[in-house]
Protein backbone atom coordinates (compact mmCIF):
# COMPACT_ATOMS: atom_id res chain seq x y z
CA UNK A 1 0.00 0.00 0.00
CA UNK A 2 1.22 3.66 -0.95
CA UNK A 3 2.81 5.34 2.37
CA UNK A 4 -0.78 8.04 3.11
CA UNK A 5 -3.44 5.45 3.14
CA UNK A 6 -0.86 3.29 5.46
CA UNK A 7 -0.55 6.57 7.69
CA UNK A 8 -4.25 6.98 8.36
CA UNK A 9 -5.13 3.39 9.27
CA UNK A 10 -2.11 3.26 11.49
CA UNK A 11 -3.23 6.36 13.35
CA UNK A 12 -6.63 4.52 14.52
CA UNK A 13 -4.74 2.04 15.64
CA UNK A 14 -3.94 1.93 20.28
CA UNK A 15 -0.42 3.47 20.57
CA UNK A 16 1.62 1.05 22.35
CA UNK A 17 2.98 2.15 25.48
CA UNK A 18 5.20 -0.98 27.18
CA UNK A 19 8.38 0.73 28.60
CA UNK A 20 10.25 -2.25 27.14
CA UNK A 21 9.03 -1.01 23.56
CA UNK A 22 12.35 0.64 22.10
CA UNK A 23 11.22 1.27 18.39
CA UNK A 24 8.23 3.54 17.24
CA UNK A 25 5.53 2.83 14.72
CA UNK A 26 5.07 6.63 13.62
CA UNK A 27 8.57 7.46 13.15
CA UNK A 28 8.85 5.45 9.93
CA UNK A 29 11.27 3.11 11.92
CA UNK A 30 12.40 -0.26 9.92
CA UNK A 31 11.52 -2.67 12.89
CA UNK A 32 9.92 -3.41 15.91
CA UNK A 33 12.41 -3.27 18.81
CA UNK A 34 11.70 -4.99 22.19
CA UNK A 35 13.68 -5.28 25.02
CA UNK A 36 14.14 -8.61 26.89
CA UNK A 37 16.46 -8.22 29.42
CA UNK A 38 19.50 -5.37 30.35
CA UNK A 39 21.36 -5.97 27.25
CA UNK A 40 19.42 -7.64 24.84
CA UNK A 41 16.78 -6.46 22.72
CA UNK A 42 14.37 -8.32 19.66
CA UNK A 43 14.11 -6.74 16.55
CA UNK A 44 11.27 -7.93 14.80
CA UNK A 45 10.03 -7.24 10.70
CA UNK A 46 7.90 -9.12 7.99
CA UNK A 47 7.89 -8.67 4.58
CA UNK A 48 5.91 -10.64 1.55
CA UNK A 49 5.19 -9.25 -2.03
CA UNK A 50 4.43 -11.27 -5.40
CA UNK A 51 6.55 -12.22 -7.65
CA UNK A 52 8.95 -9.33 -9.97
CA UNK A 53 10.83 -12.28 -11.32
CA UNK A 54 9.85 -15.55 -13.16
CA UNK A 55 12.32 -17.84 -11.78
CA UNK A 56 10.91 -19.17 -8.55
CA UNK A 57 14.55 -19.63 -7.11
CA UNK A 58 15.18 -16.40 -7.37
CA UNK A 59 12.12 -15.00 -6.24
CA UNK A 60 12.23 -16.61 -3.18
CA UNK A 61 16.45 -15.49 -2.67
CA UNK A 62 14.86 -11.71 -3.13
CA UNK A 63 12.11 -11.65 -0.96
CA UNK A 64 14.20 -13.19 1.77
CA UNK A 65 17.19 -10.98 1.39
CA UNK A 66 14.59 -8.22 1.08
CA UNK A 67 12.84 -8.95 4.36
CA UNK A 68 16.06 -9.41 6.23
CA UNK A 69 17.09 -6.20 5.17
CA UNK A 70 15.23 -4.45 7.77
CA UNK A 71 17.37 -6.02 10.39
CA UNK A 72 20.11 -4.86 8.88
CA UNK A 73 19.28 -1.65 8.52
CA UNK A 74 19.04 -1.40 12.67
CA UNK A 75 22.53 -2.84 12.51
CA UNK A 76 21.05 -6.02 14.18
CA UNK A 77 21.58 -9.54 13.76
CA UNK A 78 19.23 -11.90 12.39
CA UNK A 79 18.53 -14.98 14.33
CA UNK A 80 15.74 -16.92 13.54
CA UNK A 81 13.00 -16.70 9.98
CA UNK A 82 9.43 -17.85 9.21
CA UNK A 83 8.36 -18.31 5.71
CA UNK A 84 5.08 -16.72 4.87
CA UNK A 85 3.54 -18.36 1.76
CA UNK A 86 0.53 -17.76 -0.43
CA UNK A 87 0.33 -20.43 -3.48
CA UNK A 88 -2.33 -21.46 -5.87
CA UNK A 89 -3.00 -25.46 -4.98
CA UNK A 90 -3.23 -25.77 -9.11
CA UNK A 91 0.50 -24.87 -9.56
CA UNK A 92 2.95 -26.92 -10.10
CA UNK A 93 4.48 -27.95 -6.09
CA UNK A 94 8.13 -27.55 -7.66
CA UNK A 95 7.71 -24.36 -8.70
CA UNK A 96 6.90 -23.44 -4.49
CA UNK A 97 9.82 -26.07 -3.47
CA UNK A 98 12.07 -23.89 -5.59
CA UNK A 99 10.83 -20.61 -3.90
CA UNK A 100 11.16 -22.45 -0.14
CA UNK A 101 14.92 -23.34 -1.15
CA UNK A 102 15.86 -19.84 -2.47
CA UNK A 103 14.61 -18.53 0.70
CA UNK A 104 16.28 -20.73 2.90
CA UNK A 105 19.24 -20.31 1.06
CA UNK A 106 19.64 -16.87 1.77
CA UNK A 107 18.53 -17.20 5.71
CA UNK A 108 21.49 -19.82 6.25
CA UNK A 109 23.14 -17.10 4.04
CA UNK A 110 22.69 -14.28 6.89
CA UNK A 111 23.27 -16.52 9.39
CA UNK A 112 19.78 -17.17 10.64
CA UNK A 113 18.04 -20.23 11.06
CA UNK A 114 14.79 -21.32 9.38
CA UNK A 115 11.80 -21.91 11.99
CA UNK A 116 8.62 -22.93 10.08
CA UNK A 117 6.07 -20.78 8.55
CA UNK A 118 2.43 -20.97 7.13
CA UNK A 119 1.22 -21.49 3.67
CA UNK A 120 -2.26 -20.47 2.30
CA UNK A 121 -4.20 -21.25 -0.91
CA UNK A 122 -4.15 -18.00 -2.99
CA UNK A 123 -4.96 -16.77 -6.39
CA UNK A 124 -1.69 -14.95 -7.02
CA UNK A 125 1.89 -16.85 -5.33
CA UNK A 126 3.37 -14.38 -2.48
CA UNK A 127 6.42 -15.01 -0.14
CA UNK A 128 8.20 -13.30 2.43
CA UNK A 129 9.63 -13.84 6.33
CA UNK A 130 9.15 -12.89 9.39
CA UNK A 131 12.19 -12.49 11.12
CA UNK A 132 13.47 -11.70 14.23
CA UNK A 133 17.18 -10.17 15.43
CA UNK A 134 18.94 -9.45 18.19
CA UNK A 135 20.94 -6.50 19.45
CA UNK A 136 22.16 -4.78 22.55
CA UNK A 137 20.33 -1.57 22.84
CA UNK A 138 23.04 0.63 22.98
CA UNK A 139 23.72 -0.50 19.16
CA UNK A 140 20.24 0.32 17.87
CA UNK A 141 20.75 2.37 14.51
CA UNK A 142 17.63 4.31 14.28
CA UNK A 143 16.10 6.75 11.50
CA UNK A 144 16.10 9.70 13.25
CA UNK A 145 19.41 11.13 14.41
CA UNK A 146 20.78 13.06 11.15
CA UNK A 147 22.25 15.94 11.85
CA UNK A 148 23.16 19.12 9.41
CA UNK A 149 26.23 19.22 7.11
CA UNK A 150 26.03 15.10 7.17
CA UNK A 151 26.46 13.39 4.29
CA UNK A 152 24.25 10.96 2.62
CA UNK A 153 25.30 7.68 1.66
CA UNK A 154 23.53 5.28 -0.29
CA UNK A 155 24.68 1.31 -1.12
CA UNK A 156 22.83 0.11 -4.04
CA UNK A 157 21.67 1.46 -7.32
CA UNK A 158 17.57 2.37 -7.72
CA UNK A 159 15.67 1.20 -10.54
CA UNK A 160 14.34 -2.20 -9.56
CA UNK A 161 10.36 -0.80 -9.73
CA UNK A 162 10.49 0.33 -12.91
CA UNK A 163 12.90 -2.71 -14.91
CA UNK A 164 10.17 -5.51 -12.83
CA UNK A 165 7.49 -3.59 -14.42
CA UNK A 166 9.14 -3.20 -17.67
CA UNK A 167 9.59 -7.53 -17.31
CA UNK A 168 6.26 -7.61 -16.94
CA UNK A 169 5.20 -5.62 -19.65
CA UNK A 170 7.73 -7.61 -22.21
CA UNK A 171 9.27 -4.50 -23.14
CA UNK A 172 12.95 -6.03 -21.40
CA UNK A 173 14.35 -9.43 -20.51
CA UNK A 174 15.98 -10.91 -17.21
CA UNK A 175 18.97 -11.14 -18.57
CA UNK A 176 18.81 -7.35 -19.99
CA UNK A 177 18.29 -6.89 -16.14
CA UNK A 178 20.61 -9.15 -14.30
CA UNK A 179 22.32 -7.19 -12.71
CA UNK A 180 19.40 -5.63 -10.95
CA UNK A 181 18.51 -9.49 -9.89
CA UNK A 182 21.76 -9.75 -8.53
CA UNK A 183 21.53 -6.38 -6.46
CA UNK A 184 18.06 -7.91 -5.37
CA UNK A 185 19.15 -10.91 -3.86
CA UNK A 186 22.07 -9.60 -2.03
CA UNK A 187 21.64 -8.97 1.35
CA UNK A 188 22.58 -5.54 3.20
CA UNK A 189 24.87 -7.84 5.69
CA UNK A 190 28.34 -6.64 4.69
CA UNK A 191 27.00 -3.31 3.77
CA UNK A 192 25.40 -2.79 7.26
CA UNK A 193 28.87 -4.27 8.54
CA UNK A 194 30.80 -1.68 7.64
CA UNK A 195 28.63 1.27 7.99
CA UNK A 196 28.28 0.16 11.68
CA UNK A 197 31.92 -0.05 12.41
CA UNK A 198 32.15 3.69 11.09
CA UNK A 199 30.16 6.48 13.41
CA UNK A 200 26.55 6.61 12.03
CA UNK A 201 24.02 8.84 12.69
CA UNK A 202 20.51 7.70 11.21
CA UNK A 203 19.93 5.16 8.60
CA UNK A 204 17.27 3.27 6.57
CA UNK A 205 16.80 1.05 3.80
CA UNK A 206 15.07 2.18 0.24
CA UNK A 207 12.04 -0.11 -0.21
CA UNK A 208 8.62 0.59 -1.43
CA UNK A 209 8.40 4.50 -0.39
CA UNK A 210 11.18 4.83 -2.79
CA UNK A 211 14.63 6.74 -2.32
CA UNK A 212 12.62 9.74 -1.52
CA UNK A 213 10.33 8.52 0.47
CA UNK A 214 12.69 6.88 2.87
CA UNK A 215 14.71 9.88 2.73
CA UNK A 216 11.89 11.93 3.91
CA UNK A 217 11.78 9.41 6.71
CA UNK A 218 15.26 10.15 7.86
CA UNK A 219 14.83 13.98 7.49
CA UNK A 220 11.26 13.71 9.25
CA UNK A 221 12.84 11.76 12.16
CA UNK A 222 15.55 13.63 12.67
CA UNK A 223 14.15 17.16 12.06
CA UNK A 224 16.43 18.52 8.98
CA UNK A 225 16.38 18.77 6.06
CA UNK A 226 18.18 18.05 2.95
CA UNK A 227 19.78 18.66 -0.47
CA UNK A 228 19.75 15.72 -2.62
CA UNK A 229 22.02 15.32 -5.58
CA UNK A 230 20.00 13.75 -8.52
CA UNK A 231 23.15 12.98 -10.76
CA UNK A 232 24.39 11.25 -7.96
CA UNK A 233 22.21 8.63 -7.67
CA UNK A 234 23.36 5.47 -8.68
CA UNK A 235 20.67 3.59 -10.96
CA UNK A 236 20.76 0.61 -13.08
CA UNK A 237 20.92 0.26 -16.40
CA UNK A 238 18.06 0.66 -18.74
CA UNK A 239 16.25 2.40 -15.55
CA UNK A 240 16.04 5.60 -17.91
CA UNK A 241 15.50 4.05 -21.12
CA UNK A 242 12.30 2.15 -19.61
CA UNK A 243 11.38 5.40 -17.63
CA UNK A 244 11.28 7.40 -20.98
CA UNK A 245 8.74 4.31 -22.17
CA UNK A 246 6.32 5.16 -19.38
CA UNK A 247 7.25 1.53 -17.48
CA UNK A 248 6.70 3.55 -14.36
CA UNK A 249 5.16 1.21 -11.21
CA UNK A 250 1.50 2.42 -10.04
CA UNK A 251 3.75 2.91 -6.06
CA UNK A 252 6.17 5.71 -8.22
CA UNK A 253 2.74 7.79 -8.71
CA UNK A 254 1.67 7.23 -5.00
CA UNK A 255 4.99 7.90 -3.59
CA UNK A 256 5.52 11.05 -5.60
CA UNK A 257 1.72 11.76 -4.49
CA UNK A 258 2.49 11.44 -0.63
CA UNK A 259 6.03 12.65 -0.71
CA UNK A 260 6.20 15.42 -3.90
CA UNK A 261 5.19 18.61 -1.57
CA UNK A 262 8.26 18.07 0.44
CA UNK A 263 10.49 18.32 -2.87
CA UNK A 264 11.70 21.42 -4.47
CA UNK A 265 14.33 21.08 -7.16
CA UNK A 266 16.38 23.21 -9.36
CA UNK A 267 15.37 23.98 -13.43
CA UNK A 268 18.04 21.97 -14.31
CA UNK A 269 16.83 18.29 -12.60
CA UNK A 270 15.91 15.86 -15.25
CA UNK A 271 12.21 15.24 -15.01
CA UNK A 272 12.50 11.47 -15.75
CA UNK A 273 15.71 11.14 -13.48
CA UNK A 274 13.25 12.74 -10.77
CA UNK A 275 10.27 9.80 -11.26
CA UNK A 276 12.62 7.28 -10.72
CA UNK A 277 13.99 8.62 -7.23
CA UNK A 278 10.45 8.56 -6.28
CA UNK A 279 10.54 4.39 -8.02
CA UNK A 280 9.56 2.26 -5.18
CA UNK A 281 12.41 -0.51 -4.71
CA UNK A 282 12.38 -4.31 -4.04
CA UNK A 283 15.40 -5.60 -1.44
CA UNK A 284 17.34 -1.82 -2.14
CA UNK A 285 19.92 -0.42 -0.10
CA UNK A 286 21.43 1.18 2.83
CA UNK A 287 20.41 4.87 2.85
CA UNK A 288 22.21 6.79 5.97
CA UNK A 289 23.62 9.80 7.12
CA UNK A 290 27.37 10.04 7.77
CA UNK A 291 28.84 12.55 9.88
CA UNK A 292 30.78 14.95 7.16
CA UNK A 293 34.71 13.25 8.90
CA UNK A 294 35.36 9.92 7.92
CA UNK A 295 32.01 9.42 5.49
CA UNK A 296 34.66 9.20 2.60
CA UNK A 297 36.39 6.38 4.22
CA UNK A 298 33.67 4.50 5.00
CA UNK A 299 32.19 4.65 0.88
CA UNK A 300 35.47 3.64 0.15
CA UNK A 301 35.70 0.99 2.07
CA UNK A 302 31.91 -0.16 0.66
CA UNK A 303 33.25 0.48 -2.85
CA UNK A 304 36.08 -1.97 -2.42
CA UNK A 305 33.80 -4.07 -0.81
CA UNK A 306 30.68 -5.07 -1.45
CA UNK A 307 28.86 -2.26 -2.71
CA UNK A 308 30.92 -1.04 -6.11
CA UNK A 309 28.53 1.36 -6.48
CA UNK A 310 28.13 3.29 -3.27
CA UNK A 311 27.32 6.93 -3.65
CA UNK A 312 27.67 10.02 -1.81
CA UNK A 313 24.10 11.38 -2.93
CA UNK A 314 23.68 14.31 -0.72
CA UNK A 315 23.71 16.78 2.24
CA UNK A 316 21.93 17.03 5.65
CA UNK A 317 21.03 21.09 5.80
CA UNK A 318 19.20 22.76 8.20
CA UNK A 319 15.80 21.77 9.79
CA UNK A 320 13.23 21.93 11.22
CA UNK A 321 10.81 21.46 8.31
CA UNK A 322 11.57 17.91 6.27
CA UNK A 323 12.10 19.46 2.67
CA UNK A 324 14.21 17.51 -0.16
CA UNK A 325 15.85 20.48 -2.27
CA UNK A 326 17.06 18.69 -5.40
CA UNK A 327 19.73 19.95 -7.84
CA UNK A 328 21.08 17.90 -10.58
CA UNK A 329 25.06 18.15 -8.98
CA UNK A 330 26.30 19.37 -5.79
CA UNK A 331 26.85 22.94 -5.63
CA UNK A 332 27.90 23.42 -2.26
CA UNK A 333 30.44 20.50 -1.91
CO1 LIG B 1 12.95 -0.74 5.82
CO1 LIG C 1 9.80 -3.63 5.63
Amino acid sequence: MGPGDLEKILSKLPVETSPRLLSRIDQGEDAGVFLLKDNLAIVQTLDFFPPMVDDPFTFGEIAAANALSDIYAMGATPVTAMNIVGFPCSLDMEILEEILKGGCGKVHEAGAVMLGGHTVDDEEPKYGLSVTGTIDPVDIKTVGGALERDIIVLTKPIGTGILTTSIKAEFITESEIADAIESMRTLNRKASEILFSHDVHACTDVTGFGLIGHLHDILKAGGVSCELWAGKVPLFEHTLEMASMGMMPGGLYRNRKFIGHWETRGEDVDPLLLECLYDPQTSGGLLAALPRKGAQDTLEELRKGPCPEAQAIGVITKGPEPFVTIQQECATQ
